[in-house]
């Protein structure tokens, strides 16, 4: 799924982890030769790419944090991924910065103590980072894919009230998606829905696959059915029945209605 935090359609929070990574492991690397090859200057010097990788860590975190809250399907294994991806990231700070404050100012030679804390920091850094990568590739977080026909990623985002009411809401011109393209739209109060014009006309179905959570509008849709990328279940985009396990359960289907050259969410009961 594309990444919200972006820029030209590149995902930021890649982009600036080397920094973090490359600073934090470089100054463990030389706290350790230093401490143990008796290298007093390396020890002292290693408190500087510490800091710096303690800075560009807080910097690569907000574009990860909108990722975390706007990009990964809630109530998903990827979401409790990126939750652990977040704690264990986030721990690997917090030790980097206890041990360069046991350093104090300027900073002296690492005690065995400190030693320690950033071996166990580089060592929780490195086991976010394996989570991180699960992210991108398994769940595609941040993979803007395409496939045949897919055309760009397209999300709209919609007042809950708005689609309650017996008008429905506009989420897409009649002409904007060509046959087995998808769109994601967003209420107001965080339920995700996929829009997917088939060769039978416009669908709508919540965006969750009802595996493991992966979305729906990320997946690849073809003759009137929707396969999530994450495990392959396929869903019946008009009845919303199980196609192709591993998902078991149907997913649930919405009322969607063209109007004056517009297509209309319906959620009025
Ligand atoms: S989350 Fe497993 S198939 Fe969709």
């Amino acid at each position: 799924m594309r990444s919200a935090a972006q820029f030209k359609n590149h995902p930021i929070h890649p982009m600036l982890i080397p920094f973090p990574i490359a600073f934090l492991i470089g100054g463990t690397v030389a706290d350790f030769v230093g401490t143990i090859g008796n290298r007093p200057g390396w020890s002292i010097g290693a408190s500087y790419p510490l800091i710096a990788g303690v800075v560009t860590a807080l910097l690569a975190a907000v574009p990860g944090a909108v990722d975390y809250f706007v990009t990964v399907p809630p109530n998903s294994s990827g979401r409790k991924r990126a939750t652990k991806h977040a704690i264990v990231n986030v721990s690997a700070v917090v030790i980097f910065i206890i041990a360069i404050a046991l350093k104090s100012w300027p900073p002296r030679e690492a005690s065995a103590i400190g030693l320690a804390l950033d071996v166990i920091g580089a060592c929780a850094l490195t086991f976010g980072g394996w989570l991180g990568g699960t992210l991108v590739n398994r769940n595609f977080i941040s993979v803007d894919h395409r496939y045949a026909n897919a055309g760009k990623w397209k999300e709209v985002h919609v007042a809950q009230s708005a689609a309650q009411s017996p008008e429905g809401a506009a989420v897409a011109k009649a002409d904007e998606l060509k046959v087995d393209q998808m769109k994601l739209i967003r209420l107001d109060d965080g339920t995700r829905i996929a829009l997917a014009r088939t060769e039978q006309g416009y669908r709508a179905f919540d965006d969750r696959c009802t595996h493991r959570g992966g979305s729906l509008a990320d997946g690849v849709l073809i003759c009137g059915r929707v396969q999530c990328l994450w495990h392959g279940s396929q869903f019946d985009c008009s009845s919303g029945e199980v196609r192709a396990g591993p998902a078991k359960e149907p997913i649930t289907t919405y009322r969607v209605e063209e109007r004056d050259g517009e297509i209309r969410l319906i959620l009025h009961a």
